[in-house]
């Protein structure tokens, strides 16, 4: 029986444990420190189970030894943005989570795939592999998966088409130096820039930036958690499925696009080994140009980490 164990089960945690069983994927477990939340919210998740049939399992734990043997971890652990907050922000925080949970994680599944959704996600993807040991491809993050999403979501609402149509492509940090590529967005196999004008395009970008911010300042206590955990499952599905999918993730790049020893989004195959190819498509300078920037600000980051 395949077997996914999803590491926090806060909003986005307890969210991406309901996707996964309700996707009929695999045996799922949700570790959280806080005695009585995973057990509660995962049997809550299984008493829906009537309504979404599935043979698999379901069970929350305070044990990481629960967790033996996963082939997919998925890591949600950390604090979450306030208004007015950065992902950057809570660098320091989620650094210090990020490192305990990833070294007890692979003493019981050294031979899972890592999937880190905490933030500041990029640098949380590199001190995970720092942490970790693992081989570059069996690392990966939650960026481009939904800000694609994101961006998909709002050129639907000015289309009146539907989202799934849209195949988005974001890259570089999930964070203010994100690179949006609406030459490479497509609608159709059509390019967005042939579809809307430079301003629209523009606009749109701006608010794919901004995509998590917009929905924090709505909540006010809590960041996004229905889109991120729809993005991760599918990654997670892909793993579980070896399915090849092509979509935009968190990698650790080794000489790619010119950028080395850091990791950020570009476009990726991901199936049962993980990120199984970086794609490398033909960027323009200016678009070369940011994404480089934005791997720097993410080496920047990890600088500030220790
Ligand atoms: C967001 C978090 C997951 O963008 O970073 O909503």
């Amino acid at each position: 029986m395949p077997k996914i164990s999803v590491i926090g089960a806060g909003n986005v945690g307890a969210t991406l444990a309901q996707r996964l069983y309700e996707k009929d994927l695999a045996d799922v477990v949700m570790f959280d420190i806080v005695e009585g939340l995973p057990q509660g919210k995962a049997l809550d998740i299984f008493q829906a189970s009537s309504y979404y049939p599935t043979d698999y399992t379901i069970k929350g734990t305070n044990d990481y030894a629960d967790t033996a043997a996963s082939d997919v971890v998925l890591v949600t652990a950390g604090a979450a943005r306030k208004p007015g907050m950065t992902r950057d922000e809570l660098l320091a925080i989620n650094a210090s989570i990020v490192r305990g949970v990833v070294s007890e994680v692979v003493k019981h599944s050294p031979d899972c795939i890592l999937i880190i959704i905490s933030n500041p996600v990029d640098a949380m993807v590199v001190l995970a592999q720092q942490v970790s040991g693992f081989a570059n491809e069996r690392i990966m993050g939650l960026s481009g998966a939904l800000d694609g999403a994101r961006l998909a979501s709002f050129i639907a609402m000015k289309l009146s088409i539907p989202a799934a149509k849209i195949e988005p492509c974001v890259i570089g940090e999930h964070g203010e130096n994100m690179v949006v590529i609406p030459r490479l967005t497509r609608i159709d196999g059509k390019p967005l820039t042939d579809i809307m004008d430079q301003d629209q395009c523009q606009a749109l970008c701006q608010r794919t930036i901004k995509g998590g911010a917009e929905i924090v300042s709505f909540l006010k206590t809590s960041s996004a958690f229905y889109a991120p955990s729809a993005a991760v499952a599918r990654m997670a599905e892909a793993v579980i499925k070896d399915e090849n999918l092509n979509i935009c993730a968190v990698a650790f790049l080794n000489g790619q696009y010119g950028i080395k020893n850091v990791a950020c989004g570009v476009p990726v195959v991901i199936n049962k080994k993980g990120i199984a190819k970086i794609v490398e498509y033909q960027l323009t300078d200016s678009e070369l140009e940011a994404l480089r920037a934005s791997a720097q600000a993410v080496k920047d980051t990890v600088s500030k980490i220790n």
